[in-house]
């Protein structure tokens, strides 16, 4: 007899026993059970946040409390007595929406909208758990559990600090009437709420047992000892205790082990009380456990320290994980994973915390490090003490992170010293712990020992600690993460860090004081304006006006492709890749997976009824073809070889690792960049193009010669690429998220060699695009049609995050080499100047051709030498990036234009000034306007001093230029309806709405056109029956340019009404229309926009950024950012500062830590997951955000005088790399280096550059 857990959603009773697999997590059941798809999910392993619900329980001690989990990570039979809000439960257009959805709309927090339900369900439970009492610092704090690819996070955080109770006062007025749950604070075990039931009967001493499908076994217990029992009667062989389960976002499981024990119930295993030490429960969430440490450290002044240890734990993971996640579920996990670099275990062990390890019959007490060497089987961690500790003890510690939020630490380092209470100097006793090493470095017990009874604060005994220290360190190489060298320079500067924090001010050097500073800890509230025009009397033409499908969006209404319900007979699809770089297939042994029950079919090349190419050279643009299945050579690491079709997604992706594939391995290394592929094989290099100088100057000052790398950007669309088909009566029907609607069309009729035809594709809007689903989308597409048309069932493909990274493509990688003469104004004479563009390992998709004209930047190039040549390697075939190819070439040349500031030493503004063209008088005048308004000459000056003052911390103060091309787009199809019943419009356009408010200005537009509410106006998902031919959504153009065909439309229909307008005496517009239906006129019109229709331009924009750098760690934080964009006469400038503050903060991640490791010599991509792989946060956004659009600009050559946006301010972003350099030169100066002298920063800069570039020595490490 199996039990059930049984649970609420949104107010509803359920129940789950034997019918569910032990794999089942709340967000399937939701999404696949319940249908309630507004939840989404990304990832699935915590690090996104597009899961997260709230849920109601009671705690420990009774009381009802909410909270946010990520409903990834929790499986459904953790579930009991929940009760989960889902955003469905939260409000809807039926029962009117939520003030946290209106303001999140309402304030521009959307653009693809993908994200947006985890959002407002994560700030939801944060007004609901701190009954509203929340200041905005705390709110702006509380959101490292939710990723936003598009917006910059700015609106997102404005709209919900509107809820602090320090706020100003909000924009939405009913915001003052939110109120939480009205009964919270009498509120014993129920709620008037239904959404609050709590079944109390389910919490007595009881044990559920449940076999799952699986051949699971799920038991719940409450007690501790029911763990030995269900273990001695189940074995011990392959058995888990279940808290959060939050651990399998740290080391995925595929697979889960036959016995799952849920110990979450255990009261014994939580609170808290104070013997001599506090001991708290083991099974404690990291929630809990720091209101435990806010609380007892101001109550017990023994424990007061306890405060910097929240300080800390404030940095771990992100609230939906510390709410459920344990203090025994972590150390757990360091316990199996050496390397895994725990704040919680360093915490505890700096402490000397004891932990109490329960066995059968014995109980032990261990320290922290010796746990690290216990095998665990069979044992249970109940409880941890933690000291007390007299005022003589001082504690500090870091976490260094690559973000300012959910990352692991890449080192953290703990420090306790006991101090002689007379001299408040000499170190009694030492406990160094430092994390992120290696396996097996916990204690620098040499250094401890060292310390003992000497005065620390003297340069001296520093040094000789340091070199104690250094000579101590096991720093290894770790899979995936920043180089023993960054990670040992870190570790010492941490050490010197902590005594900075311990010095007294009077013995310490006023100069060495910044290095004290822990940003992590003292960020203050981040703040932006946006200035732009806007001409009321043409409104909605130019009205700031949110998007208009931003709520379905933020109350998760808005349908992406798997919000498509499931069909009862659908299939799943998983890639099986290589796991060799190069070499050849020689046999296919996919029998290991078939043998999984629930695996149905392994299709592989030889399958492919057509083409197997899943880029059609048939469509514009597509240059080579691109293997849909390797069939006989493999070309990359994790090339897709074949397909495992299952009944369930999660099968289908661990059957696709039991595929057994022999290779001919090819024994050489990869080449993996651009560099080796020079060296080691040239035939891999192609020029695209020689642009010849037109000119040569004679007046040769100075000689520069140089290179520079950058690298890939993983584009991190929140939906990730994904398709579902669906056989119709006379062929398929494919749901796939692309941007680029005829690609897909043609390239799946051809790989099925179908007619197009029978073939409909329908998109109903991307979550998050940037290129990547321009036509990364056919290769899921055309393996999911491939697969529904072998087995005649509706099939889904859903990429996982580990198969976008590895499989797919990404930004192309670029080397720039040059060679330029300068006079003393660093005006260039002449410059050779060559680009190399990876695209992996076939040269396909165009980037080149937008390298070439954005190369010169805004600059007069009549003396530059362009050549560009494409280069293949052996990584995926990289692809279309937000400004793909622009990027690279208007970074490679302001990289150039700061080196000749560099060089001759003179003002970067002036040098580019020097050398701008004189056609682009636009961006002349907006460097003028950033100069002024961002007072660049005083806080030049402000820069400096602070750099003269502080050692430790360095600042800098950079400019980036741009002048884009926006290039001509060809077909696009626009379809109006009006309706003669009631006179409302529809629109099909081919277009691809993509969180860029495409379909928002066209409404706009055409209720301007028809002089009719814009409410009377709809935009409906593009299909290829309807609007067919059409090119990709892309180039920052087609928004512009389906706006333009709206307009032709409208006067198309304008026209056929105009006779019977005269006819009526000034007509409303439904009795118009209503008339000319019965007059039998055609009341839909459309238009196909081509490349006649409009012509190339330039936007321009400019960039002001200043940065303060931590010399010692590599963080930084970035204080100000001044925008200043050209968009013409925008449509919406509402939306188009969205489009620039999201573009920007996406170059900021590719500027700074969005960094891809590979191994070297196998080829695999490292850093494939949510773990490694770190997008920007809310708090890594600039403190201070300044956009204003240029003023009266009007674009002569652009629809109604606007220009293109979506790209071209992600250009911008390369400030920030200046800025950083400049203080990192600046460090350099204070090290010994001289000012001019260049060094190279490749690719992001990241911690690991940012430190090493600034070449601190050791010996500088001082007091005095
Ligand atoms: C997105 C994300 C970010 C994170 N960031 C950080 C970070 O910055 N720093 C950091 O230190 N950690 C971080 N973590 C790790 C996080 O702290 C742990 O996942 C969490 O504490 C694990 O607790 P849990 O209850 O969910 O464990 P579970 O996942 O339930 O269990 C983990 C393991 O512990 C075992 N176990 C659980 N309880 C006991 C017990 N009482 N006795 C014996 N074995 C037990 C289980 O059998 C299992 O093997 C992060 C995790 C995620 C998902
Ligand atoms: S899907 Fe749950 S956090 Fe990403
Ligand atoms: S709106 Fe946040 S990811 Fe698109």
């Amino acid at each position: 007899m199996s039990d059930k857990i049984t649970f609420g959603v949104n107010g509803q009773k359920y129940s789950v026993g034997s019918e569910v697999d032990s794999d089942v997590s709340l967000n399937d059941y939701l999404r696949e059970t319940l249908n309630l798809r507004g939840t989404k999910y990304m990832c699935k392993e915590g690090g996104c946040g597009a899961c997260i619900v709230a849920v109601q329980a009671l705690d420990e001690h009774g009381l009802l409390r909410t909270f946010s989990v990520n409903s990834c990570l929790v499986s459904i039979t953790s579930c009991q007595d929940w009760e989960v809000t889902t955003i469905e439960g939260v409000g809807d257009r039926g029962r009117g929406y939520h003030p946290i959805q209106r303001t999140l709309a309402e304030y521009d927090g959307t653009q693809c909208g993908y994200c947006s339900p985890g959002w407002v369900m994560s700030m939801y439970s944060l007004l609901e758990s701190s009954h509203h009492d929340i200041t905005q610092h705390e709110i702006e704090n509380s959101f490292g559990s939710n990723t936003c690819r598009c917006t910059g996070y700015r609106p997102i955080l404005d709209a919900f600090k509107s809820f602090a109770k320090d706020a100003p006062k909000p924009k939405l007025e009913d915001i003052e009437d939110l109120k939480p749950c009205k009964n919270k604070d009498n509120c014993g075990h129920t709620c008037e709420k239904s959404w609050c039931f709590v079944n109390a009967n389910d919490t007595g001493n009881t044990i559920k047992k449940i076999y799952l499908k699986d051949d699971r076994i799920w038991y719940r217990i409450t007690q501790v000892h029911d763990i030995f029992n269900i273990l001695d009667t189940e074995g011990y062989d392959s058995y888990m205790l279940v808290n959060g389960n939050t651990g399998r976002g740290v080391a995925p499981i595929f697979s889960f082990p036959r016995v799952l024990i849920d110990i979450s119930p255990v009261k014994e295993l939580k609170g808290h009380y104070i013997d001599q030490n506090l001991v708290v429960g083991a099974g404690t969430t990291l929630t809990d456990l720091m209101d435990i440490f806010k609380t007892v450290s101001h109550q017990q002044v023994e424990f007061a320290y306890l405060q910097k240890l929240y300080e800390h734990l404030d940095l771990v993971a992100h609230i939906p994980v510390r709410n459920i996640g344990t203090i025994a579920g972590n150390l757990m996990i360091k316990n199996r994973l050496l390397t895994f670099s725990s704040d919680i275990f360093l915490l505890l062990e700096t402490i000397g915390a004891i932990l109490t390890i329960v066995e059968k019959t014995t109980v032990h007490n261990v320290t922290l490090e010796d746990f690290t060497l216990i095998d665990m089987t069979g044992k249970v961690i109940t409880s941890i003490s933690i000291p007390p500790l007299s005022g003589n003890y001082e504690f500090v510690s870091f976490k260094i992170m690559p973000r300012s939020q959910n990352a692991h630490a890449s080192v953290n380092a703990g420090f306790l010293y006991k101090f002689d209470p007379h001299d408040k100097e000499t170190i009694l006793s030492a406990s160094i712990v430092i994390g992120g090493l290696s396996a097996h470095f916990v204690h620098a017990r040499a250094t401890e020992t060292f310390l003992i009874m000497k005065k620390i604060f003297n340069n001296s005994i520093l040094q000789q600690a340091l070199h104690v220290l250094n000579d101590e360190l096991i720093v290894d190489e770790i899979a995936g993460e920043l180089s023993p060298e960054y990670r040992r320079k870190t570790a010492l500067g941490l050490f010197y860090k902590g005594l900075l924090n311990l010095i007294p001010e009077k013995k310490l050097k006023p100069w060495y004081r910044s290095g004290a500073r822990d940003f992590r800890k003292t960020r203050p509230l981040s703040k932006g304006t946006t200035v732009f025009d806007t001409n009321p009397i043409i409104w909605p033409i130019t009205e700031p006006m949110p998007k208009l499908d931003a709520l379905v969006q933020t109350s998760g209404e808005a349908k992406y492709v798997n919000d498509i319900p499931k069909d009862p007979r659908e299939i799943f699809c998983a890639f099986v890749t290589s796991d060799i770089c190069t070499g050849e297939i020689e046999s296919i042994d996919p029998t290991p997976a078939l043998k999984l029950p629930g695996v149905l079919a392994f299709f592989s090349a030889k399958d492919i009824t057509g083409n197997n190419n899943f880029v059609s050279q048939r469509v514009l643009g597509q240059m080579a073809p691109e293997e849909i299945f390797a069939e006989k050579e493999v070309k990359y690491y994790d090339q897709a070889i074949g397909v495992i079709v299952a009944e369930t997604e999660k099968l289908a992706n661990r059957a696709a690792l039991l595929v057994r594939i022999k290779y001919k391995v090819d024994k050489r290394k990869p080449i993996l960049t651009i560099s080796e592929a020079r060296k080691r094989n040239p035939s891999r290099v192609s020029l695209y193009i020689i642009i010849p100088a037109r000119d040569r100057g004679l007046d040769v000052h100075r000689i520069i010669k140089g290179s520079q790398d950058i690298s890939w950007q993983y584009h991190y669309p929140m939906e990730t690429l994904s398709s579902i088909s669906i056989p119709s009566e006379d062929g398929i029907d494919i749901y796939p998220c692309s941007q680029w609607t005829d690609s897909v069309h043609v390239s799946v009729a051809d790989a099925l060699h179908i007619k197009q035809n029978r073939i409909n594709v329908t998109v109903p809007r991307c979550g998050g695009a940037y290129g990547l689903k321009i036509n990364r989308t056919n290769h899921v597409a055309c393996v999911g049609a491939l697969v529904t048309y072998l087995m005649n069932r509706p099939s889904r493909f859903v990429l996982t995050i580990q198969a976008s990274l590895r499989v797919i493509g990404k930004r192309l990688p670029c080397k720039s080499e040059y060679e330029l003469g300068v006079n003393n104004s660093g005006e260039i004479q002449y410059f050779e100047y060559h680009i190399y563009e990876d695209n992996g390992y076939v040269f396909a998709d165009q980037v080149s051709q937008f390298v070439t004209t954005a190369l010169k930047n805004c600059y007069n190039n009549t003396r530059w030498e362009h050549k560009i040549f494409n280069v293949t390697t052996d990584t995926a075939s990289n692809t279309y990036a937000r400004a793909p190819g622009s990027l690279e070439g208007i970074s490679m040349t302001e990289y150039v234009m700061e080196r000749i500031a560099y060089e001759i030493n003179m003002d970067p503004v002036r040098v580019r000034l020097n050398n701008l063209n004189s056609q682009y008088p636009d961006v002349a005048e907006m460097v003028q306007t950033v100069l002024k308004d961002g007072e660049y000459d005083k806080r030049k000056e402000e820069v400096k001093k602070f750099n003269e003052m502080n050692r430790w911390k360095k600042r800098g103060l950079r400019v980036a230029m741009m002048s884009y091309p926006i290039s001509i787009q060809m077909d696009y199809h626009i379809l109006l309806s009006v309706y003669h019943a009631d006179g409302t419009i529809a629109i099909k356009h081919g277009g691809i709405e993509i969180g860029q408010g495409m379909n928002t200005k066209i409404i706009q537009v055409v209720a301007y056109t028809l002089n009719i509410s814009i409410d009377k106006v709809k935009v409906k998902p593009a299909d290829v029956a309807s609007v067919p031919n059409n090119y990709t959504t892309g180039g920052s153009r087609t928004s512009q340019l389906i706006v333009f065909g709206a307009i032709k439309c409208c006067q198309i229909i304008l026209d056929r009404l105009s006779v019977v307008r005269e006819s009526l005496n000034n007509p409303t517009w439904e009795l118009l229309v209503e008339t000319a239906y019965n007059q039998g006129i055609n009341l839909q019109a459309s238009y196909h926009v081509n490349g006649n229709d409009h012509q190339p331009y330039r936007v321009g924009g400019v960039a002001l950024t200043e940065v303060e750098l931590d010399i010692l760690t590599g963080e930084h934080e970035i204080l100000r950012v001044d925008i200043v964009q050209d968009i013409g006469t925008s449509v919406n400038p509402e939306l188009d500062i969205g489009q620039i503050e999201g573009a920007f903060v996406m170059g900021i991640g590719y500027w700074t830590h969005e960094h891809m490791i590979y191994d070297e010599n196998t080829g695999e991509l490292l850093t494939d997951r949510t773990w490694y792989y770190k997008v920007p946060l809310a708090k890594d956004i600039p403190l201070d955000l300044r956009v204003q659009v240029r003023r009266n600009s009007y674009n002569p050559i652009g629809v109604l005088g606007s220009k293109g946006v979506s790209e071209p301010p992600i250009c911008l972003a390369i400030s920030v790399a200046f800025a950083l350099r400049e203080a990192i030169a600046a460090a350099r100066e204070d090290s010994g280096h001289h000012k001019t002298e260049w060094f190279d920063v490749d690719g992001p800069y990241t911690l690991e550059k940012n430190v090493l570039k600034s070449d601190a020595r050791l010996e500088e490490f001082l007091f005095t």
